[in-house]
């Protein structure tokens, strides 16, 4: 009789998700497996509150997926603070209520960020100590409201350039800003940035996060030097994030180069925001072929599979996918090209890619 309900257990949880499920046999029993449930560490999405609530698939993805979230825009400074001394929590908290309900982890990104997720009227500021004052009240602010609801803080993202220098042009793939926080705060404000973030929060763990450090080695090094650096002065930084935004063409030495000298440090290690392109030299006659996919699933075991070899377990903070599927990932809309960067596709089917991040974590 009890096996019978645990057939029909099995059906209606088979109608769910219909095909897309990897089973593994425990003991004499076969039950559907996650990566949350495979990974010894957390497994996060970057998510979109909104879609959380309107998109089901999308929803139930990350509700069986993951053990961690991370909001993909909804807790940047342009959307917390459009205005001046005005502050908007409304999607963040929502994604807040997600994550209590659900018990994933919140991890908050981001404090600081040069680029143009800063808000115009931040971008205005010039004068070295109104900045200093005015990010110091944000960090405080947004620290405070989300204190007992995030784990952790990506604190400044994307500090340096790819030379290894604190960056002090104001550049991005957009345009130009004109705003630039290190060119008027100096090389050590991002040390000041951690203090106010630790001030405002001590009890979250805070992060510096950074992209291209598997194939720019002046950056790694920078990087490593200024977390190591940090430690020395006392200065309240706990981990680094890899984004690690690649293509199947990213060497693997360099993969995992970045992950060993990150771990040596001895802080948590996150990967933060993986994706793995298909379509790098954004070719526009790109169509998705099953060699591609046999690519992108070799490199997704390999980086997990590396992550977890190199990053000690106290260490391991874990890995989260930027995005939940194709269809809603970040990538085309940046490369302005077509592409299927995420472990499920359109469908929220589960890609090859998706048996390969299982496999990694064997
Ligand atoms: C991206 C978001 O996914 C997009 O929706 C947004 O338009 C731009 O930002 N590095 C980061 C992330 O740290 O915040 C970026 O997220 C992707 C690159």
């Amino acid at each position: 009789m009890k096996f019978l309900f645990f057939l029909a257990g099995l059906a209606s949880l088979g109608q769910l998700v219909a095909n897309n499920i990897n089973w593994v046999a425990v003991g004499q029993r076969v039950l559907p497996q996650t990566l949350a449930d495979a990974a010894p560490f957390p497994i996060g999405f970057a998510v979109n509150p909104a879609k959380l609530l309107n998109n089901a698939p999308y929803q139930q993805t990350v509700t069986q997926e993951a053990s961690s979230v991370t909001a993909d825009v909804a807790m940047k400074p342009s959307r917390i603070s459009p205005q001046k001394g005005a502050y908007n929590f409304e999607l963040a908290d929502q994604l807040v209520e997600f994550a209590r309900a659900q018990k994933k982890r919140l991890h908050g990104h981001t404090l600081v960020w040069y680029i143009d997720t800063s808000p115009n009227w931040l971008k205005q500021i010039r004068d070295s100590t109104e900045l200093e004052t005015t990010l110091q009240a944000y960090i405080q602010t947004v620290g405070a409201h989300f204190k007992g609801k995030v784990a952790s803080w990506d604190v400044v993202n994307e500090a340096v350039d790819n030379q290894g220098v604190i960056r002090k042009d104001s550049l991005n793939t957009l345009g130009k800003t004109l705003f630039n926080v290190g060119k008027i705060l100096g090389n050590d404000y991002v040390a000041r940035m951690f203090q106010y973030a630790h001030q405002a929060d001590p009890t979250a763990k805070l992060f510096y996060n950074d992209y291209g450090q598997e194939t720019r080695p002046a950056k790694l090094d920078a990087i490593v030097k200024m977390a190591t650096n940090y430690k020395r002065r006392g200065i309240p930084i706990h981990g680094l994030g890899l984004q690690m935004h690649m293509s199947i063409d990213t060497p693997e030495a360099g993969i995992e180069n970045a992950i060993r000298k990150l771990a040596e440090t001895g802080l948590l290690i996150h990967i933060s925001e993986l994706d793995i392109a298909l379509n790098p030299g954004k070719k526009k006659d790109f169509v998705v072929t099953s060699e591609l996919l046999e690519k992108q699933y070799q490199k997704y075991k390999f980086v997990v599979s590396t992550y977890k070899k190199w990053v000690p377990i106290g260490q391991q903070f874990g890995i989260t996918l930027w995005g939940v599927d194709d269809g809603t990932s970040w990538i085309p809309g940046f490369c302005q090209c077509a592409d299927a960067a995420l472990p499920f596709d359109a469908s929220f089917a589960k890609k090859r890619a998706y048996q390969g991040f299982l496999e990694g974590l064997k």
